[in-house]
């Protein structure tokens, strides 16, 4: 590996060339092969299957794959008792058929619910035993296909509060330790993760949830990692922060997924001008992420995912109304200075 890496080094800057003073680099090495952790992307089936440039950055340079969508439980559950797994088996057999391992999104959320479940009327038994029965039907179905789980996602408000979605109201902070035990159960061989934005930006939700899962994980209960999100911006939150984060995390022993990485860079809103210098601090912001993650003692490395491939397919324009070119490669499907900082940042360990 290190061998590997010092040829590609030498490689990378006899390519590496101004283009109006903003380092670019080329894609012809896979991101994955430089990394002892695995690199994901999360990704859209549809996309995969109607987008060549698409399907071929995601062969290409990544090794493991998480689904933006399609396992979330509308997709899966969309009327009750009745699951839908055809597409979401469809992205199975794509990640199969590529070497592709895949990092399953998400058991438990506040979003993205089919109208029953928000809907559900219950008493605390009942809303337990319609929790297991997603969260039994879905582990079991994809088996050890999907090696990881993110168990729940976002159950935290920003000031450390429980944040008081269907399964807080109905059922109590327990639903918490009852979704790890459940997914466990359904797949003793799963890694089992909390899955959260702002950990870095917010301390005091990260401590909420560190103190939460530290006392779950002393009572034995089967959660094993932290996922930061790190939908973050060009310059916050500061490297202090994310490093005390990361650090704190790493300091309860759980494994750290950066989960759904992407780089904003327009923080006042509507339209923005693209200039060299936004791009290249994107990717000085990508290496230090890099550098950061790689820090990370490596049995505690889960892996570093992007959130998408392209600024066309990113979550962030339309969701804040606000022009915005968050990830790795442009609306061309080239690889942008943020794709260099990556490269960089993985090719000098
Ligand atoms: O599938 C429909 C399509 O039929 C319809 O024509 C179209 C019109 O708007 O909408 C399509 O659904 C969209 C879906 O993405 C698939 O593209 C939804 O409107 C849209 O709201 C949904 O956004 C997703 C968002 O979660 C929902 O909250 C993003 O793609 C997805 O990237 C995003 O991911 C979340 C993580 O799961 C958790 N962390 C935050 C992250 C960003 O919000």
């Amino acid at each position: 590996m290190k061998i590997q890496k010092s040829l590609f080094l030498l490689l990378f800057f006899a390519v590496s060339c101004t283009k109006n003073d903003i380092p670019t680099c080329v894609d012809d090495v896979a991101l994955f092969s430089l990394a002892d952790f695995p690199i994901g992307v999360a990704v859209s089936p549809f996309e995969l299957e109607s987008n060549s440039a698409y399907r071929q950055i995601v062969v290409e340079q990544f090794n493991r794959i998480t689904p933006g969508n399609v396992f979330k439980p509308d997709a899966l559950q969309p009327l009750e008792n009745d699951f839908s797994f055809e597409i979401a088996d469809s992205l199975v057999a794509f990640a199969n058929a590529n070497g592709k391992q895949i990092h399953g999104h998400t058991l438990l959320w506040h979003n993205q619910l089919p109208s029953w479940m928000n809907n559900f009327s219950g008493n605390r038994d009942e809303w337990i035993s319609m929790m297991e029965t997603h969260i039994k039907t879905v582990v079991a179905h994809f088996g050890n296909q999907v090696k990881s789980w993110d168990v729940v996602n976002e159950a935290f408000e920003d000031n450390g509060d429980f944040r008081a979605n269907i399964w807080y109201q109905n059922i109590g902070e327990e639903y918490l330790k009852l979704a790890f035990e459940l997914a466990h159960e359904a797949n003793p061989d799963a890694i089992l993760f909390y899955n959260d934005f702002n950990i870095a930006a917010k301390p005091k939700k990260c401590e909420a949830i560190l103190n939460h899962f530290k006392k779950l994980k002393n009572e034995g209960v089967p959660v094993h990692g932290i996922g930061l999100q790190l939908h973050i911006f060009n310059a916050t939150p500061s490297e202090n922060k994310i490093e005390n984060a990361v650090k704190a995390i790493v300091n309860e022993g759980f494994q750290v997924h950066f989960s759904e990485i992407d780089i904003s860079m327009n923080l006042s809103g509507g339209n923005m001008q693209l200039t060299d210098n936004k791009l290249q601090k994107q990717g000085e912001r990508m290496k230090l992420l890099t550098d950061i993650f790689q820090n990370i003692p490596e049995n505690q490395q889960f892996g570093m995912t992007i959130w998408g491939v392209s600024d066309l397919d990113s979550w962030i324009p339309s969701f804040f109304g606000r022009e915005d070119y968050p990830l790795l490669y442009d609306e061309n499907y080239e690889p942008k200075p943020m794709y260099c900082g990556f490269l960089e940042g993985l090719t000098e360990r």
